[in-house]
């Protein structure tokens, strides 16, 4: 793949250069490797490319997350959940040409509304999980152009914002979450729950 070394290099330098707790990133990239390894059995181009970018955004986005929950609380940490603020997603995007979105079935942006495709492919993954399959990535080729979805679950630090009012979700938390958001559909979710979507397309 003329795209893979390019794309190596690339997410070596933005791991190691911005990265603070050596460690735990170079346990979870290893974790994380593997996995590409175990399913890019199938369809090998694509998926890595599609696992990649999802992997590594996710990688960056929990980072910063846990981060300032740590330093400053939940409040401080809103703006990070918000793909289109990070840098790295952009960076990603343009090395491999793509365009990357992060949608739910139950939205608090509602500018990360799923359409009727990724709603579909939410389902499948929701079945999926709940019959303790082992989760694969879904793959649609349409002309020139890949359509990677891979599903983003949830953990127990997600409740703080994503969990249930009052109760994982503290009071001011959710005075800002209010203000914010005010049609805040993403609320009531326990743990390993399908909370959305990484919908992700390239060209061939
Ligand atoms: C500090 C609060 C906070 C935490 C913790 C948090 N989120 Fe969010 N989440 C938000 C906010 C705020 C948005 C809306 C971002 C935007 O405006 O695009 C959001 C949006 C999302 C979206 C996009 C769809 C939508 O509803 O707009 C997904 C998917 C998502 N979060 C998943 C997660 C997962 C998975 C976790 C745990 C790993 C998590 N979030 C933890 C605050 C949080």
């Amino acid at each position: 793949m003329k795209f893979s070394y390019s794309i190596l290099v690339f997410v070596m330098i933005a791991f190691f250069s911005s990265c603070k707790n050596e460690e735990k990133v170079d346990n979870s990239s290893k974790q994380e490797e593997e996995q590409i390894e175990a399913i890019s059995k199938i369809n090998p181009s694509y998926q890595q490319m599609g696992l990649d970018i999802a992997f590594k955004t996710k990688a960056q986005l929990g980072k910063h997350l846990m981060g300032t929950m740590k330093e400053k609380g939940a409040i401080a940490a809103l703006e990070f959940c918000n793909v289109k603020a990070m840098q790295l997603t952009d960076s990603m995007a343009t090395v491999h040409n793509a365009r990357i979105t992060r949608v739910s079935d139950k939205t608090r942006n509602p500018n990360n509304k799923a359409n009727e495709t990724e709603l579909k492919n939410i389902d499948i993954f929701k079945n999926m999980i709940s019959n303790g399959k082992e989760i694969a990535p879904i793959i649609e080729t349409i002309n020139d152009s890949i359509y990677f979805y891979y599903p983003i679950v949830t953990n127990d630090m997600c409740l703080k914002c994503h969990g249930t009012p009052n109760k994982e979700i503290d009071q001011a938390t959710l005075l800002s979450l209010n203000n914010l958001y005010p049609t805040d559909k993403a609320v009531g979710y326990s743990e390993n729950q399908v909370r959305g979507i990484w919908s992700i397309q390239f060209q061939k």
